[in-house]
């Protein structure tokens, strides 16, 4: 049987963040108690997934490697690490990702996507083509739209559409078979110039291949101020940096405590 892998596509300049993000990551930014990062990790860790690829931006690079690098290593969680070099489209955390992924399954999340839902029966349960989750959004122009027909069937979805179809977006966590490294690569840029994740989804719903889940709690992209600061009053309403997997929780423990550690040895050194 094939293994699932994951992906956390953790790139970008978010420039709707500056000037927070002109010193560090949108992803490493704080979600409550938290970096943002590490819930998107802990969707894919939870799942029972033991090989995860960080895709970052080669400015923030070494700060993913500070954080992320050492501490998962002792808990049966392999991290990897790959710089995109610009960010040329969602997609192309397939090409990136191509050796990594190798002949397995591979589960993709935004660094900058929390959901309250736990996915993993869907992760764990998959088998071929592809899985995705709607949430219905008040601004469906801002994101990739599927359209349902009568039965609840999915039958179109659309990039931003100036005219969405329903109000139902398709969140940030993408399940596909080995097949998605083939369709990335042959997808021609959009009119932004990006290779879009929605034209990756397309292919697998015209092969009848797409299950579309909705998602019933919450789900947040934190890409705004105003999102940023929603994200932690939720995260903290619901309980949901505190219901973390525990392989998680340790490594960030053990982290903190060498921090400290450190912090304490560089002290004693200054005096
Ligand atoms: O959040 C869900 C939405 O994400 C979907 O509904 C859309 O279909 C999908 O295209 C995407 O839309 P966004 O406009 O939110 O994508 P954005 O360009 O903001 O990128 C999402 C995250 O991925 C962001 O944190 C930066 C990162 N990124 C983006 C691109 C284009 C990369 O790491 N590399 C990239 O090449």
């Amino acid at each position: 049987m094939k293994k699932m892998k994951g992906i956390i596509l953790s790139g970008g300049t978010a420039t709707r963040l500056f000037p927070l993000t002109h010193t560090t990551s949108k992803q490493l930014l704080p979600v409550y108690d938290k970096q943002m990062i590490f819930y998107p990790l802990n969707t894919l860790v939870r799942a029972g997934i033991k090989d995860i690829l960080i895709i970052v931006a080669p400015r923030e690079a070494g700060q993913y490697l500070n954080l992320l690098g050492p501490i998962f290593d002792r808990h049966d969680v392999r991290l990897e690490f790959k710089v995109q070099s610009a960010p040329r489209g969602l997609a192309e955390a397939f090409i990136l990702g191509e050796n990594f992924i190798d002949n397995d399954n591979v589960t993709m999340i935004l660094g900058d996507n929390i959901f309250e839902d736990d996915l993993s029966s869907s992760i764990k349960n998959f088998r071929f083509g592809g899985e995705v989750f709607a949430k219905a959004v008040p601004d469906p122009e801002r994101f990739g739209i599927v359209e349902f027909d009568a039965k609840g069937k999915a039958i179109s979805i659309e990039e931003k559409p100036k005219k969405p179809k329903s109000n139902y977006c398709v969140t940030g966590a993408y399940i596909y078979d080995n097949r998605v490294v083939k369709i990335a690569k042959n997808l021609k840029p959009s009119a932004r110039g990006e290779i879009e994740i929605t034209s990756v989804n397309q292919k697998y719903l015209e092969m009848g291949e797409l299950k579309v889940n909705i998602l019933k709690g919450d789900w947040l992209d934190a890409g705004t101020f105003d999102a940023l600061l929603e994200a932690s009053r939720i995260v903290k309403e619901k309980n949901i940096s505190k219901n973390f997997d525990p392989k998680i929780e340790k490594a960030i423990a053990e982290f903190n405590e060498e921090m400290k550690d450190f912090s304490k040895k560089m002290l004693i050194k200054s005096k």
